[in-house]
């Protein structure tokens, strides 16, 4: 295993890393390893080294610093606001269209914490607008195209209004695929997938993925940690 786990192989086929245990040959791996001088993958919840190649791939498609891909789309959209809207204190803006179950999430299960909920209609600037002038709102989410009529939302502007605010942007790109869409690129924090949808693209496999900044995935992947929303290295 290479630097930061990149995996030392010239096979052109990435190889599937089962294991769900990394050894320390030595103590004084062990040690560095725990000082943060040596990298090491140490236990599969937190991280493969199949499964690295994978997000390093992601990354280079959404233009992201880094990725986290989970065990389904959901896990990544969960993870995601657990991991940056605080309990308590924070607000979540978000569209009246929008995948369902983010929205049933967003709407029934973070206002049980004590998390404030807006929904505004999907274009609506001038609401956007208001609500960001309360100056509490913590993070906008939304789909973009949405699921299931594939309205679109002017991510850039939306991003300039909330980033003016302080608040961070979060967008399911699932439906345009990083082929035809690259929300980083034009000023959102955040980028999630179901990656059972185009980035599988066959049918046959759960997943999801959440792209951004080393600072704020790095929030994340800690929450996921306890999550356990590990995805397994075969799938
Ligand atoms: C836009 C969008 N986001 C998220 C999800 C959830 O993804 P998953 O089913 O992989 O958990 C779906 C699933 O249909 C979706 O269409």
């Amino acid at each position: 295993m290479g630097k930061n786990g990149a995996m030392d192989t010239d096979s052109i086929a990435t190889p599937i890393v089962s294991g769900t245990t990394h050894w320390f040959k030595s103590s004084h791996d062990l040690i560095a390893f725990k000082e943060g001088r040596r990298h090491s993958f140490e236990y599969g919840r937190y991280g493969n080294p199949t499964v690295k190649v994978l997000e390093d791939k992601i990354s280079a498609l959404e233009r992201a610093e880094s990725t986290l891909v989970t065990s389904s789309g959901m896990n990544a959209i969960v993870a995601t606001l657990l991991a940056l809207v605080p309990p308590g204190a924070g607000h979540v803006v978000t569209t009246t269209e929008c995948y369902s179950e983010a929205r049933a999430f967003i709407g029934d299960k973070l206002s049980k914490m004590g998390i404030k909920v807006t929904f505004i209609e999907l274009n609506d600037m001038e609401t956007l607008k208001d609500v960001l002038d309360q100056g509490d709102v913590t993070l906008f989410y939304t789909d973009c195209p949405t699921n299931p009529h594939l309205k679109c939302i002017d991510i850039k502007l939306v991003a300039e209004l909330c980033h003016h605010k302080g608040a961070l942007v979060c967008i399911d790109s699932t439906l345009a695929s990083p082929m035809n869409q690259k929300p980083l690129t034009i000023g959102a924090d955040i980028v999630v997938h179901s990656a059972t949808k185009y980035i599988a693209g066959h049918h046959d496999v759960i997943a999801g993925c959440i792209s951004g900044s080393d600072a704020l995935i790095s929030r994340i992947r800690a929450w996921n940690h306890d999550l356990g929303g590990a995805i397994s290295p075969p799938t």
